[in-house]
């Protein structure tokens, strides 16, 4: 995605432009790491990711008739169709996020009307923050507000996950969605991906002289669908065998040595995908206590942990994220690191001391160059709020803080 340079705060202007009026309402929602906790939400597990300040901006406003008109700012182009005609067609690559969210919105029983909407990504789309279930929340935040839909933040990141299974066709698990609209400026969310129950862990690196950086490998995570949904299979299999073995439901009932006692029991990939599975659930919740009690130091254990075990595993990694790996575990004034979302390329997250920051990039920088990979992009992050949404005349001064 032509990542093009505006601030949220811009996006009431940017709308007057294409539509020639003042939109009614005004929605943002932010991307997102994963702390830990990896592959883990469909395998009805726990995750521990935070929202990060790359955000999405969607501007909507009511027009009488059928039609509905979008404009993504950051491709130039405009997706208008029917309101009862949105899945005749499948209309440009960007589109088909807001329409699944209609598409979800009309399977819920809601009618849809005509409106003009305006969205622009501020999330690096293919980095692994999770673009696509930020347009989501930022457009299904804003249609909960223009359309009055009273929806829960919770009913909402459902909402956005059916769309991304059976509209757009990837399985994903809940915890993009549910991360990007249930944030917490310096917060992250401990959710257990069976109940949904979830609780705000304090995230706040800065308070130990850390900052979290991610480190965007370029590699473009073409092979991302197709493997994930085979990942999603194995995995689902295994716990077949699980299940036969010990009677068990569920991932995380299973223990280490339980899957120990199975090695033989199971093609090897299927006995890998599970090892992982289980470990990185026992991983998350170890995470959870280390940052109850500011063990920033085993937090960064464990998360190189889990990369080790994502690469050797559940075998999603690639060189470019083994390089964050390796580089987080050598380089001392960084605590961890690891790949972090569906892996295949994308991002990965380091906590480096603030001071050494610009000197770990350089390192890794030149690492790239070195092994001839593409030369990554590495931000320093802040930990953000949830998806929100005011009418345009408040979002003056709401627009100031993203
Ligand atoms: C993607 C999916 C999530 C999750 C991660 C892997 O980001 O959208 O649901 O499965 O991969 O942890």
């Amino acid at each position: 995605m032509p990542v093009i340079s505006m601030n949220a705060k811009d996006l009431p202007g940017k709308f007057i432009q294409v539509f020639g009026s003042k939109p009614d309402i005004v929605a943002t929602a932010p991307g997102r790491i994963n702390i830990i906790g990896e592959h883990t939400d469909y395998n009805l597990g726990y995750v521990l990711p935070a929202a990060v300040n790359f955000r999405v901006g969607f501007a909507v406003k009511k027009k009488s008739g059928r039609k509905i008109t979008l404009h993504s700012l950051n491709f130039n182009s405009v997706d208008t169709f029917d309101i009862n005609h949105l899945d005749n067609d499948p209309g440009p690559g960007w589109g088909r996020y807001p329409r699944g969210i209609l598409w979800a919105l009309r399977e819920e029983g809601f009618s849809l009307h005509g409106l003009n909407g305006l969205i622009w990504g501020g999330v690096p789309q293919g980095a692994g923050l999770s673009s696509s279930a930020a347009i989501e929340a930022g457009v299904l935040s804003g249609l909960n507000k223009l359309w009055k839909l009273g929806l829960t933040p919770e009913k909402m990141a459902l909402l956005a996950q059916k769309a991304e299974n059976f509209f757009i066709g990837v399985r994903c698990g809940i915890m993009d969605q549910f991360i990007s609209f249930l944030a917490k400026p310096g917060f992250a969310i401990f959710l257990d991906c069976l109940s949904l129950e979830y609780e705000h862990v304090p995230f706040s690196p800065e308070k130990s002289g850390l900052k979290a950086v991610v480190y965007d490998s370029g590699v473009q995570r073409e092979l991302a669908s197709s493997e994930y949904n085979k990942r999603s299979k194995e995995s689902a299999e295994a716990l077949e065998v699980l299940k036969k073995m010990y009677g068990i439901k569920t991932y995380r009932e299973a223990t280490l040595d339980q899957i120990r006692k199975c090695a033989k029991k199971m093609d090897n990939t299927l006995f890998r995908r599970a090892r992982h599975v289980i470990s990185e659930n026992l991983r998350v919740k170890e995470a959870v206590e280390a940052l109850k009690s500011q063990n920033m130091i085993y937090l960064g254990e464990l998360l190189l942990k889990s990369h080790e075990s994502l690469r050797d595993d559940y075998q999603v990694s690639c060189p470019e994220l083994d390089l964050l790996y390796e580089t987080s575990r050598e380089y001392p004034a960084c605590i961890g690191g690891r790949m972090t979302g569906a892996g295949f390329g994308g991002s990965g997250i380091a906590l480096v001391k603030s001071e050494a920051i610009e000197d770990f990039k350089r390192i890794i920088k030149k690492k790239s160059i070195k092994r001839n990979f593409i030369p990554p992009r590495i931000y320093a992050v802040d930990i953000d709020g949830g998806a929100s949404a005011f009418p345009a005349e408040k979002w003056s001064d709401e627009g100031e803080k993203w």
